[in-house]
C-alpha cells in the first residue's frame, strides 16, 4: 500500500483536514505530521520533516499544504531526492507525475477550493511516471544534486 506523509502549516490546515476526510477511504496509508490547528506556525518545520522522510524512503509520497503551496515547495526542494511540485490545476497534476515523477505535491489552502484540491490529489496519486526521455531529464537533475553536494564537501574540507 502506498505510504503518504502529509503536513501543513496554519494556512493549509483547513485544506489538509478536508483532504484527509475525503480521501481516507482510498487504499493509501496516511500519516499526518501536523500542524494540528490554525495557530500560526513556521511552514519549513513541516516541509523539512515530510521531505526528509520521503527522501529516506520511509514514505512513498508526500503532500504539503500551506497558504500558497509555495513556501512548502521551496523548502522541500532543498532536500536531495525531492521533486516537489506546486499544483493548482488538473493538467499539471497529471503532467508533473508523468514527466517529473514528483514525489511531493504542494497546494495552497488560500488558492484552491477543496473540490479542486481533491481532484488534483486523486490524479496526482494515480498517475504513473512515464519514464523514457523523462527519466533522462531527471538523471540530469540528480547529477546537479550530486555536483552541489560534492562541491559542498570540497568546500568544507578547505
Ligand atoms: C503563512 O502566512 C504563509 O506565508 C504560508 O502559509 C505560505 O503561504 C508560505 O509560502
Amino acid at each position: 500500500m502506498m505510504r503518504i506523509a502529509i503536513g501543513s502549516d496554519h494556512g493549509g490546515y483547513g485544506l489538509k483536514q478536508e483532504l484527509l476526510a475525503r480521501l481516507k477511504d482510498l487504499p493509501y496509508e496516511w500519516t499526518d505530521f501536523g500542524c494540528d490547528s490554525e495557530e500560526s506556525v513556521d511552514y519549513p518545520d513541516y516541509a523539512i520533516e515530510v521531505a526528509q522522510r520521503v527522501a529516506a524512503g520511509e514514505f512513498d509520497r508526500g503532500i504539503l499544504l500551506c497558504g500558497t503551496g509555495l513556501g512548502m515547495a521551496i523548502t522541500a526542494n532543498k532536500v536531495p531526492g525531492i521533486r516537489a511540485a506546486t499544483v493548482h490545476d488538473t493538467f499539471s497534476a497529471q503532467a508533473t507525475r508523468a514527466h517529473n515523477d514528483s514525489n511531493i505535491l504542494t497546494m495552497g489552502g488560500r488558492v484552491v477550493e477543496p473540490d479542486r484540491a481533491e481532484q488534483i490529489t486523486r490524479i496526482w496519486l494515480e498517475t504513473p511516471f512515464e519514464g523514457g526521455r523523462h527519466a533522462r531529464r531527471l538523471k540530469k537533475i540528480e547529477m546537479l544534486e550530486h555536483a552541489v553536494m560534492d562541491s559542498k564537501k570540497a568546500g568544507s574540507a578547505l
